[in-house]
């Protein structure tokens, strides 16, 4: 199942050529891929940038769309894992976090021992440990969250005119992604710690849990408007930009956040860097959000599987990156329009 690298594209692509030999690396042929749900906005995004990379790297990449069904996703991968020849490793972004375990010790039984790599969804240590090539591509949400708020903050202090009803304290709409998502949990935790610690007086009017959508965001915000009147909402902080855009879209209806242009805009923060956000921000609609890299994800993952290998501190090293308990935090960045 493993063949040499074919092109000096390929070996640059994947940098794992940088510490090896171009005689020694070697790639697979082919992987399967395991999306949540593919209806999820940045992971339909992210799956456009793994096939460029799988491409790039002359990896033939099969993807599997759960539909958020995690019978569905079972399936998929129970009849995948039961092929006993096939080393072709598997990137799985599970619907189910307690599917992680067995789906690990399947692997780990499978004569052909193929690398199961986490990505994106949070799994079980038990998981991880259950066997010795389960890997895990993750970032830090908080980490993400931070930077988010850190993007509100300095707006919010330079812009006193924020505080829209002079009442000395800003009222804040919160939209989070699943309830038992640690991103989701993390991200409004590091929030709210970092908004507490820059002495800004504000308080969350609003909490919803919008599940990473759009429409779930756009009905949150509707219903928050109703309740409260815009008057009392001055900034939104959703936990991804699929929910930044649902409240935007929801504000356009009372021709807030049209343009960026006069008085009636409320600083709306985000979470991924999808294509729609950078345009709400570039057309002064959004006011920021936070790099998920998906570029470099998939780029990790597809090194981990090209570089087999159980030396961690050499992933590390090739990388670039901190590497413990086969687990790979990729960095967030901001971006943030200039206002
Ligand atoms: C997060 C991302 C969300 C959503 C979620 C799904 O990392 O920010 O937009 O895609 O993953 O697991």
């Amino acid at each position: 199942m493993l063949k040499k690298f074919k092109s000096s594209a390929a070996a640059a692509m994947l940098g794992a050529a940088a510490v090896m030999s171009s005689a020694q690396a070697a790639v697979p042929d082919n992987a399967d891929i395991f999306y949540y749900n593919l209806a999820d906005q940045f992971i339909s995004s992210f799956s456009k940038t793994a096939e460029k990379a799988a491409l790039a790297a002359n990896i033939k990449l099969k993807a599997y769309n759960a539909a958020d069904d995690a019978f569905l996703q079972s399936q998929q991968l129970d009849t995948r894992i039961s092929d006993k020849k096939n080393s072709a490793p598997l990137f799985v972004n599970l619907v189910d976090f307690s599917y992680g375990l067995p789906l690990a010790q399947a692997a780990k039984a499978n004569p052909a021992q193929p690398y199961l790599v986490f990505f994106n969804r949070p799994v079980s240590k038990d998981a991880l440990a259950a066997y010795d090539k389960a890997w895990y591509v993750s970032t830090d949400a908080r980490e993400s969250g931070t930077y988010q708020a850190e993007i509100l903050i300095e707006y919010l202090q330079k812009h006193p005119e924020a505080d829209r009803n002079k009442n000395g304290e800003i009222e804040i709409l919160m939209l989070k992604g699943e309830s038992t998502h640690t991103d989701a949990l993390l991200r409004t935790q590091a929030v709210i710690d970092k908004l507490n610690a820059s002495g800004i007086k504000y308080r969350i009017v609003y909490s919803a849990n919008a599940n990473w959508d759009f429409q779930q965001a756009f009905a949150s915000t509707e219903q928050a408007i109703a309740r409260l009147s815009l008057n009392n909402i001055e900034a939104v902080v959703a936990n991804n930009d699929a929910m930044a855009l649902g409240a935007i879209t929801a504000l356009n209806q009372y021709d807030y956040n049209l343009d960026g242009k006069g008085d009636k805009y409320l600083p709306v923060v985000g979470i991924d860097a999808i294509d729609n956000a950078i345009t709400a921000i570039r057309e002064g609609r959004m006011l920021g959000t936070v790099c998920n890299d998906a570029e470099r994800i998939s780029e990790v993952m597809f090194t981990i599987v090209s570089m087999d290998t159980a030396d961690e501190q050499a992933v590390s090293k090739q990388l670039g990156l901190p590497v413990e308990n086969r687990t790979v935090m990729v960095p967030y960045r901001k971006v943030k329009a200039d206002l």
